[in-house]
């Protein structure tokens, strides 16, 4: 496929990212760290400027020329979100603050009201805290038992072992479609079928696969898919929620306040319909503009490109890293452009601020993924993640840093 896909003009893509012009202590910034968070082009930053300056008003409320057009633009950040992700209807797409605020609307919303005592949710060895921990809690309150999916050696997971867990008293199966730990791709899409076969919804994290891969919810079939604006070029402050009518419909709210409501009296309120019955009080309206103009952006360069183009990085980096003494890779070969490592005798955070002396931005630590950190028998890992702005000499540029860090560290 990668044959027939037109190389990306990183050069240019990034002239639209001012912060890439940045000089970190004298040095060109490298910025690697794009699983932490993306950097935002210009044209999301003007639009978001652009609303306030000349549209800022409230949504669904304000009967005015502002308030019409704040909420036209509102409504098509959702229509953009949908077709994005192909989802059946943009009703299906409820904006929260990020893919932890989304994760937790399906905790206390469905876990909450649909679990009982004895009911299992299947999570996997390699979930980020904001999977492990909601539905840690859910588990403790409702009597349900949280079950993993475990990881062979390889840093994938054990399938058959995940089919072996599977049973009648499975209810929910959790697991992000690609690891911000170890770049793991999950095939979700078959996931979710076992998950099915026994009646279970399945919730996808898709935080580190929706901005770098074409995502199709309809052809996944997950019944919810997570994922946040600011990893994918947009803003901080909004994420995603796209979930099944059917389910979204017979769960009660998360939050409750303005907006969410169709009638209220003293004594009883009844519910606004999707998505507006998940999204209480006044929206991130700037987000939603900003983030609608950061997909416009990814499909102008096309996610097909984008993740050929991170498939070329990651390859050259494993090459270039397995020339290097006493550092370990890890993860499976055939993965996302993340890739976690560590180097002998450094601890990530030192190695994270010789690495910044150069101008090399990465993440160092145990990224929100504890246990999976304990059993790999390691406090923590440094990452470097990559995006459609970063170059094969970015790459050559860590691993100077890397071994400028060897000699200091000798
Ligand atoms: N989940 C983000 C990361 O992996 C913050 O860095």
């Amino acid at each position: 496929m990668s044959l027939t896909l037109q190389q990306l003009n990183v050069e240019k893509i990034k002239q639209d990212f001012p912060i890439l012009q940045r000089k970190i202590n004298g040095k060109r910034l490298v910025y690697v760290d794009n699983a932490a968070t993306t950097q935002k082009p210009s044209s999301v930053l003007k639009a978001m400027d652009r609303y306030y300056l000349f549209f800022n008003a409230n949504v669904h409320r304000s009967p005015n020329t502002l308030g019409e057009e704040a909420t036209i633009a509102y409504e098509n950040a959702h229509k953009a979100v949908a077709q994005f992700i192909n989802a059946r209807s943009w009703q299906e797409v409820i904006f929260t603050k990020n893919t932890t605020e989304g994760m937790n609307l399906l905790a206390y919303a469905y876990g909450m009201n649909f679990l009982k005592q004895g009911d299992e949710i299947i999570l996997s060895e390699m979930e980020h805290h904001s999977s492990l921990v909601p539905w840690q809690q859910i588990a403790k309150r409702t009597g349900a038992k949280v079950k993993y999916i475990p990881l062979l050696d390889d840093g994938t997971l054990d399938m058959k072992a995940y089919q072996k867990l599977l049973s009648s008293k499975t209810k929910i199966v959790c697991v992000c479609h690609v690891s911000n730990a170890l770049g793991t791709i999950n095939d979700v899409k078959t996931i979710a079928k076992y998950a099915h076969e026994q009646q279970a919804i399945c919730i996808v994290d898709g935080a580190q696969s929706v901005p770098h891969m074409k995502i199709d919810v309809q052809d996944l079939d997950c019944d919810f898919l997570l994922f946040s604006g600011h990893k994918m070029l947009g803003p901080t402050g909004i994420g995603v929620l796209v979930g099944k009518k059917d389910l979204l419909e017979k769960m009660p709210p998360f939050l409750y306040g303005g907006d969410m409501i169709s009638e209220v009296t003293y004594q009883e309120s009844t519910w606004n319909e999707l998505p507006w019955k998940f999204e209480a009080g006044t929206p991130p309206i700037a987000e939603a503009v900003g983030l609608k103009v950061a997909i416009d952006y990814l499909q102008k360069i096309g996610m097909e490109q984008i993740h050929a183009h991170e498939q070329e990085l990651i390859h050259y980096a494993q090459e270039v890293f397995s020339t290097l003494k006493d550092v370990t890779m890890y993860g499976p070969e055939k993965k996302a452009g993340i890739l976690s490592f560590t180097v002998k005798g450094i601890h990530p955070h030192d190695l994270a601020s010789i690495l910044d002396r150069h101008g090399v931005m990465i993440r160092g630590g145990h990224h929100c993924a504890m246990p999976l950190m304990k059993k790999l028998g390691i406090t923590g890992t440094a990452r470097a993640s990559f995006y459609l702005y970063n170059t094969k000499e970015d790459i050559d540029k860590i691993k100077e840093a890397i071994l400028d860090a060897q000699r200091i560290f000798k």
